[in-house]
């Protein structure tokens, strides 16, 4: 470093000599000041003068972002899944898709437990149980009146019951008090809830063998994947699921590689709920998962600052109504945030909105059938209401 300041400094002189000529030693000093800038060639002027201001303005405002997109440098890439291809078809006898996963098939299927905890979104939670409601035994859903973040929060679920009185003979419902440590870690809160949600699956009756599905509200399985699971027999103990990413609505396919989602055999006093990676099995073509994908304005706003990941939301801006609206419509990014867990080539690859689809094929049925009622969800209607 030394070295190379030295000889390029050392060059700026002897550039100096060059073009200024000679300097007589009264006015050397100012005189020699004039011959720097003018020896300084015209990049090397755009890069201090331009160049370096606006990076530093730059880094100030958009901090987060350079340091997520560089972050690969310093977290390696987690280990890749072992895909386990995932067959179907509706005229395809069960045996048969048994058979094709190497699997056997089960004399009777096993029960499905499904457990979640509830923030406020009343639509997703409808497709979802709607789409799982022929084959779960159980119900269990928990909700807080706090955020993750400590905030106040009504029981949403509470509120907007009467319209689940499909699955109300097989709801295991629980409520629990928020602790609201200001400053806290939003994971803890998290993690508190989640250890809540394990006492209420034993309330609601799990057993040995029966099976769990661990996913946030928005990451909804498909039916078929359910069913295939609770017929076969040698099926892994834990299976991550991987699920198609969508973000603000089925219009805008991210990816495939939502993962967090998971199935258990259940077992007695092992099984812990949780929302990280658990095993290294993944479950190809499992289902959807739908972020942001609300009805309301004020829903998103809501979410931005309920959110685990407080943080990123760091400029009152972001919540402004219009700039939410444009956003969505766009398919950009409401935090400027680049994602987790990608590396290099994904991020750039990422960069910029995600491409309109068109494509309604393969989405839960209820929400086709009930087209009506959530138009937001489907291509061609990102316009959401504002209250
Ligand atoms: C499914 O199988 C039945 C009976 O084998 C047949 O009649 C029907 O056309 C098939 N449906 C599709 C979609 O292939
Ligand atoms: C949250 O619920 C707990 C337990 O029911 C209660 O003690 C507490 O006052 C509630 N807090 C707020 C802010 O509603």
């Amino acid at each position: 470093m030394m070295a190379d300041g030295y000889s390029s400094s050392k060059k700026t002189d002897d550039i100096c000599e060059d073009v200024c000529g000679q300097t007589t030693s009264g006015v050397m000093s100012m005189s020699r000041l004039r011959c720097m800038l003018q020896g300084m060639d015209l990049k090397t002027f755009i890069l201090l003068f331009v160049i370096v201001p606006i990076g530093i303005v730059g880094i100030y405002f958009h901090g987060q972002k350079v340091t997520y997109f560089l972050r690969p440098l310093w977290q390696s890439p987690p280990k890749p899944f072992i895909n386990i291809p995932h067959y179907y078809h509706p005229n395809v006898s069960m045996e048969n898709l048994c058979k094709l996963h190497g699997w056997g098939i089960r004399e009777y299927p096993r029960r499905v437990f499904d457990a979640v905890l509830f923030n406020n979104e009343v639509d997703m939670l409808t497709i979802r149980w709607k789409e799982l409601y022929p084959y779960i035994t159980q119900f269990v859903l928990l909700e807080s009146n706090s955020t993750f973040t400590s905030l106040p929060k009504p029981h949403f679920f509470a509120i907007n019951r009467d319209q689940f009185d499909f699955i109300e003979s097989r709801l295991t419902y629980g409520t629990i008090g928020g602790r609201f440590r200001k400053g806290e870690n939003p994971f803890v809160e998290e993690a508190y809830q989640r250890v809540a949600l394990d006492h209420l699956l034993r309330i609601a009756g799990i057993q040995d063998d029966d099976l769990l599905i661990m996913s946030d509200v928005d990451e909804i399985p498909s039916r078929h994947t359910i069913d295939l699971l609770r017929w076969c027999d040698d099926i892994p103990p834990v299976l991550h699921l991987q699920l198609k990413n969508y973000l603000y609505s089925f219009e805008f396919l991210w990816d495939h590689r939502s993962w967090r989602a998971s199935i258990h055999r259940y077992q007695m006093g092992k099984t812990r709920y949780a929302h990280f990676r658990r095993t290294d099995y993944l479950l190809s073509d499992a289902g959807w998962h739908c972020s942001f994908c609300f009805r309301q304005i004020s829903e998103f706003v809501f979410k931005m600052k309920a959110y685990s990941h407080y943080d990123r939301v760091r400029f009152s801006h972001y919540l402004n109504p219009k700039r939410i609206q444009d956003i969505i419509c766009k398919g950009a990014d409401l935090y400027d945030m680049i994602p987790e867990e990608y590396t290099f080539r994904e991020i750039i690859g990422k960069m910029g909105s995600i491409p309109h689809s068109y494509s309604a094929v393969h989405l839960p049925e209820y929400l086709l059938n009930n087209a009506d009622k959530y138009k937001y969800l489907l291509p061609g209607n990102c316009r959401r209401e504002s209250d």
